[in-house]
């Protein structure tokens, strides 16, 4: 049984540090949780869900690893708490476990390496070029995130997929609709009802001319049914979307305020991607598993049907983790950073997500040397209650 909301005092639990208060860092109180007690128990302050908040980057990939916690957060929920999900739809396998995960795994992998993502290295390009010339057109201040960071990934995965050009504004707005955690469920269900009626039709025009894109392909393989292709693209949309669109917008700003690493990534750094995903940890807080039997972690006594919630960016500036965390250097050696997650559901889009960063930050550095915020820090508008950290705008000049 959960406790209602402002009940933590009386259950003696405390609640799960969420707020930012510096948009690039962890929210402050993570870093002592980490030190005194990396597995601790909490309540979220949405709505009071007792769980287990885990924040060390040894137990957070040892939790992630293990199969005893389950990507499939239903059991023990009301249907009223944030948490919980009705059975998941064929093909939403991000919220299954093996074996069904791993078969749907298994089929997808193939179509997400790296040879297969740089084929789309020239498309890439392409599209951030036609960006960065429709912002050149435009008077400044120029709007960044709505001019650059969003467009973009929207972009690329209509590209992977093969959906018309023409579509791509309907699917970005019922992205951003579903994924805002603010959205009331009603209108985040007809939002992804919107989405789902929107690529059956693109699947059956597929099936009718299948073309070398990634539908047209799982198509030809002939395994996937039409409602698992919906669902398997409403997945990709979703998750490939407001990530990098957020990862553009606010690693853009981080760099404006570190010019030193500006220039180390302007000169193509290898490793620039990887320290910038590491550092602003975008996706924390949001990823939950539930026990399905008993287990120990970090010294709990975890019960079957209670609740974890991995803290990505706690772990990625965890001492443990690499030098000196709190420092962002785009040339230090790569680490075992899990901003893409970790496990058997660690990021199936990251070989995708790494190149559009490189292309896209390369290229907006390279074209624009003289790139700075038109607002100062205070006044850039922060994603608040975001499911993924990042900005609502960066209104940038040159
Ligand atoms: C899973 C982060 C880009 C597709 C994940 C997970 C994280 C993550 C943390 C693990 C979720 C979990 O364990 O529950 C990111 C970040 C990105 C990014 C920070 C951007 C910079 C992309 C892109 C795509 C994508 C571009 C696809 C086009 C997926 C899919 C999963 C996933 C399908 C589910 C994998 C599974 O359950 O097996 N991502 N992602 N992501 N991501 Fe990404």
């Amino acid at each position: 049984s959960s406790p209602g909301p402002g009940s933590s005092a009386d259950s003696g639990l405390f609640e799960v540090p969420i707020r930012r208060t510096c948009p690039f860092d962890p929210p402050p109180g993570l870093a002592g949780l980490r030190a005194a007690e990396p597995v601790t128990r909490r309540v979220m302050p949405l709505d009071g869900t007792e769980l287990w908040l885990v924040t060390s980057h040894d137990l957070v990939r040892r939790m992630l690893a293990d199969p005893r916690w389950s990507s499939s957060v239903d059991g023990g929920l009301s249907p009223e708490q944030p948490l919980h999900m009705a059975e998941p739809e064929p093909g939403m396998f991000i919220s299954m476990d093996a074996p069904e995960h791993a078969r749907y795994r298994r089929m997808l992998t193939a179509h997400f390496t790296v040879q297969r993502m740089n084929r789309l290295r020239p498309r890439i390009e392409q599209i951030v070029a036609e960006r960065l010339d429709a912002m050149e057109r435009l008077p400044r201040p120029v709007d960044l995130v709505a001019e650059f960071a969003l467009p973009i990934p929207s972009l690329v995965i209509c590209e992977l997929l093969g959906m018309p050009y023409e579509d791509r504004a309907e699917f970005q707005e019922a992205a951003r609709t579903v994924v805002d955690m603010t959205t009331p469920p009603e209108q985040a269900d007809a939002a992804l009802a919107r989405l789902g009626a929107h690529l059956a039709k693109l699947i059956a025009a597929k099936r009718e001319e299948p073309d070398d894109a990634l539908i047209g392909e799982l198509i030809r393989e002939g395994v996937l049914t039409d409602g698992e292709l919906v669902h398997i693209s409403i997945l990709l949309l979703l998750a490939g979307h407001e990530t990098t669109a957020n990862m553009l917008g606010l690693g853009t700003l981080l760099l404006l305020h570190h010019p030193d690493q500006l220039a180390l990534v302007r000169e193509g750094a290898p490793g620039a991607a990887d320290e910038l995903l590491r550092y602003l940890s975008i996706v924390d807080l949001v990823i939950f598993r539930g026990a399905k039997e008993d287990l120990t972690l970090g010294g709990q006594e975890i019960e079957a049907g209670q609740f974890g919630l991995a803290s990505l960016a706690a772990a990625n500036r965890d001492p443990a983790l690499c030098e000196d965390p709190d420092r962002l250097d785009v040339t230090r050696p790569k680490t075992a950073h899990v901003a893409l997650g970790f496990g058997p559901h660690q990021c199936l889009g990251q070989n995708l997500a790494r190149l559009e960063l490189e292309i896209a930050f390369q290229a907006l550095l390279r074209r624009f040397p003289g790139l700075r915020a038109a607002v100062p820090l205070e006044e850039v508008r922060v994603r608040e209650n975001a499911a993924i950290h990042g900005l609502h705008s960066l209104p940038v000049t040159w």
